[in-house]
């Protein structure tokens, strides 16, 4: 058992946002008189990270100093380095209930019973054409990023949050750590170091490459797949799992990797994404977080190694945590073996490189993709997750 953790929480302390005891009963009973907000999918994921202290040193949802200063300076007012804006949004008509109130009650996207109270700081107009541009480098709708935030209500409603309870789940339960309860399981561990590794897709060779790489130097790997929303021609979380599970038991040392899910929504919002990836992961404990190629990534809005690159721009202390780049892996005959341009000086055509639209295409004809490219206890999955959905 270790007794002090590796790496501090952004900021420096762990958030909890989570009433209990008499706290949780006064504010049950404030709830029943302050006017409604049902949140939205996205912002419900965000609710749950702000909740557990994903998000420290955030307390509630942002408001406009600390969101004009990530847009214009990739850092919060205070200094600390903070790439996404965490926002709550209101359409005009949501507006008018909330009109002058201290606090509101926020509810999940189906209603239901009270999640939080958020005390009322302030509520002013979102600057989308400025907050797409910062975030996800473009301001075209074709952009999922883009496309969410054009979908979003006029108004961000800002102020500290405390939550009464966590959104209900119906999957994953054993998965759902927090950061506390991450950092309690690699203190039980006795790992010092722990990398973190981001993902929204199943895992192929390349990604489990990448991950025993990074686990050569470090104590521990954090398998953290991102389970919030994705967009639509994303394997679903629930697919991913079961490839996830599948992998981990037969090809990961049980003693040196754990999986746990990150609630958060993909923002496919690149570079700005990947050093927020990284400071979540942080909170969660990580002392490494891994970048490929093109990390959170869609479409060819950015370069593939900008998620890379930007970590030049923040001091490496303030940041605290510790990139670990990867550039693009493949399997190469010539090599006999997993490899990267860095570590291969063999052509094209020995290498093996599918696109994602390849590897649609065959899982979706019930054809697995070779083994050095996808597991095949992964690839079976896929195909008849594929099926399910056809049939
Ligand atoms: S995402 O969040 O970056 O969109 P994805 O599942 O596609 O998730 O990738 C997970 C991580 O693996 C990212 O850091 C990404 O850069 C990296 N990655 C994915 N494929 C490769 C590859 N072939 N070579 C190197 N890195 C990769
Ligand atoms: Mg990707």
């Amino acid at each position: 058992m270790l007794e002090q953790d590796a790496i501090e929480p952004h900021g420096g302390t762990l958030v909890d946002l989570l009433a209990t005891g008499p706290e949780a009963d006064s504010l049950l009973a404030e709830a029943e008189n302050l006017p409604k907000v049902k949140v939205g999918r996205r912002e419900l994921s965000d609710l749950e990270m702000l909740t557990v202290g994903a998000l420290s040193p955030l307390r509630g949802f942002q408001g406009e100093k600390d969101y004009r200063s990530i847009i214009q300076t990739m850092h919060l007012e205070s200094g600390l380095p903070w790439t996404i804006p965490v926002t709550l949004s209101l359409d005009d008509e949501e507006v008018k209930r909330v009109g002058r109130s201290d606090a509101v009650v926020l509810l999940s996207p189906s209603g239901g019973s009270p999640i939080a109270v958020l005390q009322v700081e302030e509520s002013f107009r979102r600057d989308r054409e400025a907050e797409a541009q910062a975030v996800f480098g473009t301001t075209d709708t074709n952009h999922p990023g883009v496309r969410a935030l054009e979908e979003a209500g006029d108004w961000l409603l800002a102020g500290p949050v405390r939550a009464l309870r966590l959104p209900h789940h119906d999957s994953f339960a054993r998965y759902r750590l927090s950061p506390g309860q991450t950092r309690q399981a690699f203190r039980d561990r006795g790992w010092r170091r722990v990398v973190g590794f981001q993902t929204r897709n199943p895992v192929h060779r390349a990604h489990e490459y990448i991950q025993k790489c990074a686990l050569e130097i470090v104590d521990g790997l954090l398998l953290h797949p991102l389970v919030g929303a994705t967009k639509q021609d994303d394997v679903p979380a629930d697919v991913r799992m079961r490839c996830y599970e599948v992998l981990f038991e037969s090809y990961y040392p049980q003693d040196r990797a754990m999986m746990s899910v990150f609630p958060a929504a993909m923002r496919y919002a690149g570079p700005k994404e990947a050093i927020w990836h990284a400071i979540c992961r942080k909170n969660y404990g990580c002392t490494h977080f891994i970048v490929g190629r093109d990390h959170a990534g869609v479409g060819d809005y950015y370069g593939t190694y900008d998620a890379q690159r930007i970590f030049d721009e923040f001091d490496a202390e303030e940041l605290g945590i510790t990139p670990l780049f990867f550039e693009h892996s493949f399997y190469c005959h010539r090599c006999e073996g997993m490899a990267s341009p860095k570590t291969c000086p063999h052509d094209d055509e020995h290498r093996v490189i599918l696109s994602g639209t390849k590897v649609r295409e065959m899982l979706r004809a019930g054809e697995k993709p070779p083994p050095e490219f996808s597991r095949p206890e992964v690839a079976e999955i896929l195909i008849a997750a594929m099926r399910g959905q056809e049939g």
